[in-house]
């Protein structure tokens, strides 16, 4: 098993099969932004980004999430879900769940263990008003239903920016409590180039754990090494969980590996320059010699983003939907 600069090794390779996506979130990819999105021939077909994972599992890889833009845009990404669970059992989707409800139920079939679903908003102004176009969040919520239905272990991912949600802190514990379904609140990154970030914007883990307090009593739990969420309990034993990259960085056992849609391979979530991995598929190099070549970059990582974001200053870094946190 392979470790790198600063010690860590390798666990959790993070896929984006699309960059498209059918919403447009302010903190993501705001209104009037000029997109441009990949060709179909530029983007790694499922025969090669399931090559790639039966590669890299043996550099130590055991979950596999597959996120977007919005994975569920991808045609028959079911087909995918079976390639890859055939190689890992941990297979994840992080979706806006808008096409949940009609997709889960093949998705789960062909093998998907887990889902978690980003939702900015429990209101249909607040999340019409982020989007940028009318949207009911009941949309979401069925998609949610129907895989609860299925037995499908579910999180939810509120990314909280000041001045928009954060009043809806106290509304995701409660109204996830009632479904059991774990809750984490991320604090506002500075991922991409376009979301007009600033650190005031930032409605932080402390303030965070601050209104939930005013309402219950909150018990930290233990934090599994690599994970992103610092995670807490209720009295009643709910469970919710804060991802705090900006005020309480967790670079230190980072063990995530992304490859993007058109096959570039990134090391960190902000990173600007990724290693060509289709060029590789795609040139008759045998699985040996790119296990040996993946084996390299992650030897050479040293990225810590998080922990030295406020020292870097203009730096070139990938778009969130290209890489789909
Ligand atoms: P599991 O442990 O597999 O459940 O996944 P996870 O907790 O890592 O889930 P998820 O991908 O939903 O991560 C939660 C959110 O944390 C993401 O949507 C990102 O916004 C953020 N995040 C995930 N990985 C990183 C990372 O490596 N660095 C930073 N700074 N943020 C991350
Ligand atoms: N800061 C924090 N989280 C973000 N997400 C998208 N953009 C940002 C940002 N700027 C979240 C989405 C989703 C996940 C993929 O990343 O809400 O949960
Ligand atoms: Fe929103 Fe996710 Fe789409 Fe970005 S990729 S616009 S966060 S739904
Ligand atoms: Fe890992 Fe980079 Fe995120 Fe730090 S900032 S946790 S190194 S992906």
């Amino acid at each position: 098993m392979p470790f790198d600069k600063l010690g860590r090794s390798l666990k959790d390779l993070r896929i984006s099969v699309t960059d498209r996506c059918n919403l447009r979130c302010s903190f993501c990819m705001p209104a009037g932004g000029e997109y441009e999105f990949f060709k179909r021939d530029e983007i790694l077909s499922f025969e090669e980004i399931s090559r790639f994972v039966r590669i890299v599992k043996r550099l130590g890889v055991k979950k596999v999430r597959l996120t977007g833009g919005e994975p569920l845009l991808r045609r028959s990404l079911e087909k995918l879900v079976e390639m890859i669970s055939q190689e890992v059992e941990d297979i994840a989707i992080t979706t806006n769940g808008f096409l949940l409800k009609e997709k889960i139920k093949d998705l789960f079939l062909a093998g998907l263990k887990r889902i978690t679903v980003s939702l900015p908003s429990l209101r249909d102004e607040v999340f019409s008003k982020i989007v940028g176009k009318q949207v009911k969040v009941s949309q979401v919520l069925e998609g949610i239903y129907t895989a609860l239905e299925l037995g499908i272990p579910i999180k939810v991912n509120i990314c909280v920016v000041k001045g928009i949600n954060e009043g809806e802190v106290m509304d995701f514990i409660e109204f996830f409590r009632g479904l059991g379904v774990e809750v984490r609140f991320i604090e506002f990154m500075d991922v991409g180039t376009l979301n007009g970030w600033s650190l005031e914007q930032v409605f932080s883990a402390e303030d965070i754990l601050k209104v939930v307090s005013e309402h219950y009593r909150v018990y930290p739990l233990e934090r599994a090494n690599g994970e992103t969420a610092l995670r807490f309990s209720l009295e009643d034993g709910y469970k919710f969980g804060i991802v705090a990259s900006i005020t309480k960085p967790f670079c230190g056992d980072c063990n995530r590996l992304r490859l993007t849609a058109d096959g570039k391979l990134l090391t960190c979530l902000f990173a600007s320059e990724g290693f060509d991995v289709k060029k590789l598929l795609r040139g008759g190099v045998g699985d040996e010699d790119i296990e040996e070549l993946v084996k390299s970059v992650w030897e050479q990582r040293e990225d810590r983003y998080s922990e030295e974001r406020l020292e870097k200053k203009d730096v070139k870094k990938i778009e969130m939907f290209k890489i789909g946190g």
